[in-house]
């Protein structure tokens, strides 16, 4: 028997709440008990989402809801701007293109931010630009982008805003409203504390305008028909939903409301602050700029002289601890550890402890017990329940 962890930005663990929703009988979903479900769940998403917005619910993972924020949206040969700095803003190029856009790219050096004067530039640049798609939270790199700074840039052209805010709607505030984000997508396996298969995207009255006229053929992820079925009194979803995923994620927003969305916010930053300082009273580097609000993804550069393609395996084989990797041009040169979701202290310590032992098997000279001592001073000093 070995007891295993998930120290990954998604899936992440799932608390026995949402565990125990999920074996309940399956609802049908033309029944009126999923009707009640799927209400509450979207206006729990509201809460979260902090939105007046409509929410679309999709049975798909976090790119399904990514694709319905193009086919929605990209006619072929619209103009678009894709700010990248990282694996999954490069899947926003490579999605918008799939379906016909003239992509303009703003390429970020791994590990930075996009640079919000540069969205008004190529704005200004091209009137053209029907749509700008920038991630929240880049998973691969760990790094927060400043989506209150660009959705005040493109809210002052026609231009609509789209974030991927998989990894970070619900572990950092994120004001959809408020920061003119037009459409907004997420995941149920990371912070929302559900396992995968449910999607989301927040669409504004000015995306609406923009979905209205997208001749793009669709049906799946055809916003218009699921706006329309999910409305009402008798609201439901066009397709057969993931019913018991649904009960599941009724049960995480419970959660979520009950601790309530400041404290959900503040107990990240402390986890994330954890195991900054955990990283480095080992000596490690941090992969990209120190954010305090960059709370899902802590990733560290691998040191000199360590095989960096050997710490996961040996973290998961040996110690039952799944830690992250590094993507594409990242692999073998960082490592991350996920804590959006259902974390709490000792989870960070689990995964400090094990990278220590990791570590130390690979050669690296590991003062044991440092990372953990430099975490639980940072504990020390939470306000809010860990
Ligand atoms: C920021 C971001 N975007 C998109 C995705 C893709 O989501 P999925 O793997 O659920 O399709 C992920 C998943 O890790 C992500 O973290």
């Amino acid at each position: 028997m070995q007891k295993r962890f998930l120290i990954t930005p998604g899936p992440t663990p799932v608390p026995p709440e949402v565990l125990s929703a999920l074996s309940e009988p399956v609802v049908h979903h033309r029944a009126p008990r999923f009707t009640e479900i799927l209400k509450q769940v979207v206006a729990g998403l509201k809460y979260i989402y902090q939105t007046e917005n409509d929410i679309i619910v999709l049975a798909a993972s976090g790119t399904g809801a990514m694709e319905s924020a193009v086919v929605n949206i990209v006619n072929p040969g619209d103009h678009v701007l894709v700010g990248s700095m990282g694996n999954f803003g490069e899947r926003w190029k490579k999605l918008t293109a799939t379906w016909g856009a003239e992509v303009t790219a703003l390429d970020y050096e791994w590990g930075t931010k996009v640079v919000p004067v540069d969205i008004e530039r190529a704005l200004a640049a091209d009137p053209a630009i029907k749509a700008v798609y920038v991630q929240f939270s880049e998973t691969s790199t760990g790094v927060l982008n400043d989506i209150r700074a660009i959705g005040e840039i493109v809210a002052r052209t026609p231009a609509i805003l789209v974030v991927d805010a998989i990894s970070g709607l619900g572990a950092t505030d994120l004001k959809t409203d408020d920061w003119c984000v037009d459409i907004c997508v997420a995941g149920s396996q990371k912070a929302l504390m559900v396992p995968p298969g449910l999607a989301y995207a927040a669409v504004s009255e000015k995306a609406w305008a923009v979905v209205e006229q997208c001749t793009t053929p669709r049906f799946y992820y055809d916003y218009v028909t699921a706006r329309k079925k999910m409305t009402g009194d008798a609201a439901q979803t066009p397709y057969t939903p993931a019913v018991s995923l649904m009960v599941a994620q009724n049960a995480a927003i419970d959660l979520i409301k009950e601790e309530g969305l400041e404290n959900v916010f503040e107990r990240h930053r402390i986890l994330a602050r954890a195991a900054k300082e955990g990283v480095k009273a080992l000596g490690l580097e941090l992969f990209g700029p120190e954010d305090p609000e960059a709370n899902s993804v802590t990733a560290v550069r691998v040191p000199d002289g360590v095989d960096g393609g050997k710490i996961g395996k040996i973290a998961r084989d040996k110690w039952g601890v799944w830690l992250a990797g590094g993507q594409g041009e990242l692999k073998g040169k960082i490592f991350r550890f996920g804590h959006c979701g259902y974390f709490g202290h000792s989870d960070i310590i689990v995964g400090l402890c094990t990278v220590e032992m990791v570590l130390a098997e690979l050669g690296y000279d590991v003062k044991f017990g440092a990372s953990a001592a430099a975490a639980e001073k940072v504990f020390m000093q939470s306000t809010v329940q860990l």
